[in-house]
């Protein structure tokens, strides 16, 4: 089972990934955590590159699914054989929507890299965290190259749009409610959907 998160920088996205995970593992539920690009020791260091230096669209790109291709060989497809929910801060959509939608690269290409670099392995829910870019950007604490406000309204849309081509596997958070209450829809939405896996 793979849960993943997404959303524009200074979302909540990352809060929230880290409150399913401590709440499923303190109800027993195998469980694991990773964030993108990151997750492995290669994932790491291209993250500290992707992060600091200048580079140029296309490069971005290939060093993204590079990260994902290492961190779904190493990680993700051992967690989820061995039968535990994998939870992704950041997957394929943050590729499509940033990089597509973003930097304006062709947006088949990115689905077709995303497809080859994630093993054709796809996200079973996806939370989006939305938020009106103007708010996002004053609550960034990690700066990034990525984080210009008419960059971020691109990407958000890309996300939107992203959710609109597949309701049944995106589901729309407006965090506008705060935290607590966006938490407590993504577990009922979680325990409706999946009833089986989870009965909270
Ligand atoms: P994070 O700090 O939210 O984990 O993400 C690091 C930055 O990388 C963030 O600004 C979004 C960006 N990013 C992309 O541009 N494309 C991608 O495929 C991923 C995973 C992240």
């Amino acid at each position: 089972m793979l849960i993943t998160f997404e959303g524009i920088d200074g979302s909540g996205k990352t809060t929230q990934s880290r409150k399913l995970y401590e709440f499923l593992r303190a109800k027993g539920i195998n469980v694991s955590l990773y964030r993108e690009p990151g997750g492995t020791p290669l994932g790491e260091e291209l993250r500290d590159i992707l992060i600091k230096r200048e580079l140029n669209e296309r490069t971005e790109l290939l060093l993204f699914e590079s990260a994902r291709a290492q961190l779904v060989l190493e990680k993700l497809k051992p967690d989820m054989e061995r039968g535990a929910v994998v939870i992704l801060d950041r997957f394929t959509d943050s590729t499509l929507a940033y990089q597509g939608y973003g930097r304006g690269l062709d947006l088949e290409l990115v689905r077709r890299l995303n497809e080859f670099a994630s093993f054709g392995i796809k996200p079973d829910i996806t939370f989006l965290l939305d938020v009106e870019p103007e708010l996002a950007v004053n609550r960034i604490r990690e700066k990034t190259r990525f984080d210009k406000l008419e960059f971020l309204k691109r990407v958000r849309d890309g996300f939107l749009e992203i959710a609109r081509g597949e309701p049944e596997r995106v589901v729309v958070l407006d965090t506008r409610r705060g935290e607590e209450e966006v938490f407590q829809s993504i577990v009922d939405i979680l325990s409706e959907k999946f009833p089986g896996k989870f009965d909270f």
